[in-house]
């Protein structure tokens, strides 16, 4: 069975990019078949922050209808499989002919798990997108602008018939002044499912272009997107990489959970 799964977020600049990367790149390091899209065809990321940036044959060429999707299909050393937008102003000039909706659909059956890093707001491109996917997932800050941003995707994602799968609430420092995963849940009315920790170790990672789940595979921000993948694939994350003596010790003082 495949999931297609979209990463929206309403508002610009929450983690969605680095999120998707990361919890693709996890999903495959635990045994999943999985394609990461580039769905951002404007402003895309995903293979700056792979350090795949050139590639011939991108996601507008297939959209624009002169490629078939087959042939955007790349692998990353890691062995995880990409779907990549084009960077340059030629690429955004590109018409769409075809519906992503309609050209994701081709990857059911061929994968395990699809996951679309979308494009910010509500917009036609971010609207395209997230019909693209079976699922939706909340990318959002424990903010209240981004959260309004994210109530209307979710509003979106309910009129579409989309399945909201939950919130990621990334960038959390445990501060006063941060809206509480209780208070975002009651906000959202939709469960939280995984917590990011703010952690300089992605700014680290994507300056050196590797995932940062292979960067810096024992940083807080990286065990929690493992901890949620492999949650997202019924396994326990413990199970799957058990701690280390120091780490049990610095869970204990609370730098890992
Ligand atoms: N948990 C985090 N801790 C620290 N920096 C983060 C975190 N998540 C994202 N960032 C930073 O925030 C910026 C925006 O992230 P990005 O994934 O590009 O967001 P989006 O795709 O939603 O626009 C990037 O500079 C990234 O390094
Ligand atoms: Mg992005």
């Amino acid at each position: 069975m495949t999931r297609l799964i979209t990463l929206c977020s309403g508002k610009g600049g929450v983690g969605k990019t680095t999120i998707s990367t990361n919890l693709a790149a996890a999903l495959h390091k635990f045994g999943k078949d999985v394609m990461l899209v580039d769905g951002n065809t404007t402003t895309p990321n995903v293979s700056v922050i792979l350090g795949m940036p050139k590639l011939p044959i991108t996601i507008q060429d297939v959209l624009a209808g002169n490629a078939k999707l087959e042939d955007s299909v790349y692998l990353h050393p890691s062995g995880l499989k990409v779907i990549p937008a084009g960077l340059s102003m030629k690429h955004n000039k590109q018409k769409h002919k075809k519906k992503m909706a309609k050209v994701f659909n081709e990857l059911v059956g061929t994968i395990e798990y699809g996951l679309i890093d979308c494009s910010a707001g509500l917009g036609n491109e971010a609207k395209n997108a997230m019909e693209a996917g079976d699922e939706f997932i909340l990318i959002t800050n424990p903010e209240i602008h981004a959260l309004t941003d994210g109530l209307k995707a979710i509003e979106h994602a309910r009129e579409i018939g989309v399945k909201t799968l939950g919130v990621i609430l990334n960038r959390v420092n445990n501060k006063d002044y941060e809206m509480s995963k209780e208070n975002v849940e009651e906000f959202l009315e939709t469960p939280v499912i995984g917590m990011i920790p703010e952690d300089e170790s992605i700014k680290k990672a994507i300056a050196i272009k590797k995932p940062l789940i292979y960067a810096y595979p024992n940083s807080p921000a990286s065990r929690a997107i493992k901890r949620l993948a492999a949650r997202m694939i019924g396994e326990d994350y413990r199970t799957i990489e058990p701690e280390t003596f120091s780490q049990k010790i610095l869970r204990m003082f609370g730098v890992y959970k």
